[in-house]
């Protein structure tokens, strides 16, 4: 059964459901040898970094789950424009290829300014040759334009789960957490031209396999180009994290499933949609110290070294114990010097124009 699920080219959500739900280790290690075979031939054997910059934790939004919501009374911080742009400098000239620029969420005139300025100055220091991905929550499509004018290429929105539901279960249900504006971002970063990335949380309470599974197909139907997701990862002084506390949901037993089917996804994700890039993401390091690797060994292809200033790390305090290291020391091809493009944004602007 599995071994011709693995060969088929495409699959129906009960192929993507049986395949998430792997949890015998050699059935895993099969998906993962599959993953790989595909990621060899879509996207090749490198893997690309994108130097991580939180600029500030300030948020306007309350999701449940995360550790900078409004409404906890955690230190917030702002890195100032030198600040930033040192930053991207610096992984320039540690030959990263790409950063990727990261906040809370803010709309107010100033920030929409100071990251314009930041991405011109980047351009300019860098003779355009730094790839900028933009991790920056919702705004406006001109808003969105401007920072393509700017500079930056690719634009990261998770939309956490694809499911209204469940969405809802995260989020509280009001004009500023709105499940079809979320929906209406992911459309207008398209149409500015961006490299389009979006991702889930793994293992929240009430999510179950068929959820996921209707994730992984609204990665296709969207034709999303960058793939960020990871388990979920205990946050204390939050709504999910009182339900996962008090749902004994953080068992070390319940951890390990949450993380052993955050790895699924990657390769899940891998063999449905081939082209495109996939991150081994921060979380997964979170829960476990060989998290990277094991996402990379499962079919992702993008890490993001933490670059954020020592004394603003601890801060950036998205879920407890945030791992803060940078150390990228391991054993895999990198593309240094590269944009790392995901192949699949050029394939469909090829389709776009043959149409
Ligand atoms: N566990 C895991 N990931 C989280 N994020 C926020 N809070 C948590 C948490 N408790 C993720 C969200 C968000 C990204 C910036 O961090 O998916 O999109």
């Amino acid at each position: 059964m599995l071994e011709n699920i693995l060969k088929q080219d495409k699959f129906t959500k009960e192929d993507i459901k049986f395949l998430l739900g792997l949890t015998d280790e050699n059935d895993r290690k099969k998906l993962f040898k599959a993953a790989q075979k595909v990621k060899l031939e879509h996207i090749g054997d490198e893997v690309y970094y994108r130097g991580l910059i939180e600029q500030s934790n300030l948020c306007v939004k309350d999701c449940l789950y995360c550790g900078i919501r409004k409404s906890l009374p955690v230190e917030r911080y702002e890195l100032e424009f030198n600040d930033v742009v040192e930053s991207a400098v610096f992984a320039f000239e540690q030959n990263y290829g790409s950063i990727a620029i990261q906040t809370g969420e803010r709309q107010d005139k100033k920030f929409i300014d100071l990251i314009e300025r930041i991405l011109i100055e980047i351009k300019k220091r860098t003779n355009g040759k730094l790839g900028v991905t933009l991790s920056l929550g919702e705004q406006t499509y001109e808003t969105y334009k401007r920072w393509h004018d700017a500079g930056a290429h690719r634009y990261l929105l998770r939309i956490e789960s694809s499911s209204r539901e469940l969405y809802y279960t995260l989020h509280p249900n009001d004009d500023l957490h709105n499940y079809d504006k979320r929906l209406q971002c992911l459309r207008d970063l398209e149409r500015a031209g961006y490299q389009v990335g979006t991702g889930f949380l793994i293992g929240v309470p009430g999510q179950t396999l068929d959820n996921l599974a209707n994730d992984i197909l609204f990665l296709k139907e969207w034709d999303i180009d960058m793939v960020g997701m990871g388990p979920y990862v205990i946050q204390k002084n939050t709504p999910t994290g009182e339900v996962v506390l008090n749902q004994d949901l953080n068992t070390p037993e319940k951890i390990k499933a949450r993380y052993d089917l955050a790895i699924n996804m990657i390769a899940v994700a891998r063999v449905v949609l081939k082209d495109v890039n996939i991150a081994s993401t921060t979380a997964l390091q979170a829960l476990s110290d060989t998290g990277r690797e094991d996402g990379i060994n499962a079919g992702a292809n993008i890490l993001m070294p933490l670059m954020t200033l020592a004394e603003h790390r601890k801060k950036y305090q998205l879920y407890d114990d945030k791992p803060f290291s940078s150390a990228a020391e391991l054993d895999l091809k990198i593309g240094y010097g590269k944009w790392g493009d995901s192949p699949h944004f050029a394939n469909r602007q090829k389709n776009k124009i043959a149409y």
